[in-house]
């Protein structure tokens, strides 16, 4: 064994954390202590998206680090599953515009976690949003249900006021 095999060898087996996936900036804790009220609060403007109506918008604020996003992201994982398990048709997403910091990127970043592949550049914007609302049709169509609630989380103040919630119904 040579000097690079015994380096990377004590790092595969030293362990100083039990779960280094706490430490990301997106981990969200299965629980959220003290944050009940603001769980049910949310969950309470969410919850339309189970029937199919559009919820209504909700602007969060608060103080760096307070749990807005783990609060929402909660909520919604909580929503989406709930919503999986009554074949309702609710889609979180999350985009991040401190990295994303054009209109195109954030769309480019909605299309791919709808799973569809789009280039960096190259489309207009109103060409990336009817490929994004045609690829939720096709998603509408393949289902019983007749409508699809979409939550976009916004990340900053300039993009705050975007829609944060489209539903779409099938006529
Ligand atoms: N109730 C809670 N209990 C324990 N940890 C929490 C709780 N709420 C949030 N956290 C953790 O605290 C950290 C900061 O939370 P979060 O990113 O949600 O804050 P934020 O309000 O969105 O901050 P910012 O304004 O900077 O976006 C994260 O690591 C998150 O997992
Ligand atoms: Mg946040």
């Amino acid at each position: 064994m040579d000097e690079l095999d015994s380096i990377f060898e004590a790092a595969s087996r030293a362990r100083l954390l039990r779960n280094r996936e706490v430490l990301l900036p997106d981990y969200v804790p299965l629980e959220l202590p003290h944050r009940s009220e603001e769980i049910r609060r949310l969950a309470e403007v969410v919850a339309p998206a189970l029937r199919g109506e559009r919820p209504n918008n909700v602007f969060i604020y608060g103080l760096s680090g307070t749990g807005k996003t783990a609060v929402t992201k909660y909520v919604l994982r909580r929503l989406q599953e709930l919503a999986s398990q009554k074949g309702a048709m609710v889609q979180s997403i999350y985009v991040n515009v401190r990295q994303r910091e054009t209109p195109y990127k954030v769309l480019a970043d909605v299309a791919e976690q709808l799973g569809l592949r789009v280039p960096f550049t190259g489309l207009s914007i109103g060409e990336l949003f009817s490929r994004i609302v045609k690829r939720l049709l096709l998603t509408l169509g393949s289902r019983e249900s007749t409508s699809l609630t979409l939550f976009v989380i916004p990340m900053t103040e300039t993009l705050a006021l975007w829609r944060c919630s489209l539903t779409l119904v099938r006529s």
